[in-house]
């Protein structure tokens, strides 16, 4: 009878082809990022991928049907209501974007009290049902979403830490495009470590780094202060309408396709806010190596400017008191 199911399961995960399949799944599916994060994520993901949508939203079935009609090899489908135990069964990613966006006057962490929450009851249901999946953080104050994350986890048993991220890549691609608008480059052919955090002061782009091009004390300044402060453009452009969401559903596409690369064995590294053993803080955003067991490497982010060693050291203690409010949030409960 064991066996029997065993097998039934086995089938269930085989694709036509003789594929073991792969599932990903996207909690937060029917928001604002996670609609065009699930178009991408369909139109990206590799043959014999499963994209599975939850959001609380009744609408999320609808939205998993209708990505259905795109003619990829990546099968999808959404659930509703409280519990996205359905979502999660043998997920192998789990990406999260539910809760709520800033308006302006806000920033990241006015988001802590209602996200909080959301984060911890999602993450509870990731640590019964998934537990070996690797989870991308999306839904902010990433600084903190992601210690509640962690320190659920640890509470359940089932903390690995070489698959816990804060996704940090949309800081990487608007430097990439700030910096490529600024030098007349092509965007897509430069490249830009970001590290730290992912909330204004805590966000430091290396531009020191930045091969091909040279900029004067005044354009490393106001390019640092735009890298940090552009969540923020985007919330007063959209005035009062939300916050980033296609350019955050690029940059969550990006990082989950970095991640299938390095489970597929494939030389994948990025950079993500990720407990890494930084001497800076618990959880850092830094560049990684991923492998098929999760993060395989801390790489060394190279000797840092003057000008970006200040702003080091001026952002850890934001960056660590975002840390403890998230670890205080699970553990004082
Ligand atoms: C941003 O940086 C939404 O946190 C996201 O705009």
């Amino acid at each position: 009878m064991v066996y029997l199911r065993f097998v039934q399961a086995e089938l269930k995960n085989n694709l036509k082809r003789g594929e073991i399949m792969k599932k990903l799944a996207l909690l937060g599916g029917a928001g604002g990022i996670g609609q065009p994060l699930g178009l991408l994520l369909k139109n990206s993901l590799p043959q014999g991928w499963h994209l599975s949508l939850y959001d609380i939203a009744p609408v999320t079935p609808g939205v998993a049907k209708d990505l259905s009609h795109i003619p990829t090899p990546v099968s999808c489908d959404g659930f509703a209501g409280e519990d996205p135990s359905e979502a999660l069964k043998d997920a192998d990613i789990v990406l999260i974007t539910a809760g709520v966006a800033r308006k302006p006057g806000m920033d990241r962490a006015d988001l802590f009290k209602i996200n909080a929450g959301i984060i911890k009851n999602l993450i509870e249901k990731v640590a019964t049902v998934c537990p070996d999946a690797f989870v991308g953080i999306i839904t902010n104050p990433v600084n903190t979403t992601v210690a509640i994350a962690a320190e659920v986890l640890k509470k359940h048993g089932v903390y690995n830490k070489a698959k816990l991220f804060g996704v940090t890549t949309l800081d990487v691609i608007r430097s990439k495009t700030f910096i490529g608008e600024l030098k007349g480059k092509n965007p897509a052919d430069l490249d830009v470590t970001v590290i730290g955090g992912h909330s204004g002061v805590t966000i430091l782009p290396l531009l020191s780094q930045v091969k091909g091009v040279e900029f004067s004390d005044e354009e490393i300044a106001s390019l640092t202060h735009r890298i940090q402060n552009a969540g923020t453009e985007v919330v007063e452009a959209k005035a009062g309408g939300g916050s980033a969401t296609l350019s955050m559903a690029e940059a969550a596409c990006r990082f989950a396709n970095a991640i299938v690369k390095g489970m597929n064995g494939e030389d994948s590294t990025l950079c993500a806010y990720v407990e890494g053993g930084s001497p800076h803080a618990r959880f850092f955003a830094q560049p990684v190596k991923v492998g098929p067991e999760g993060v395989t490497d801390v790489l060394d982010y190279g000797a840092l400017s003057d000008f970006e060693k200040k702003t080091l050291e001026e952002m850890l203690e934001t960056l660590q008191g975002n840390v403890s409010k998230g670890e205080e949030f699970v553990n004082n409960q």
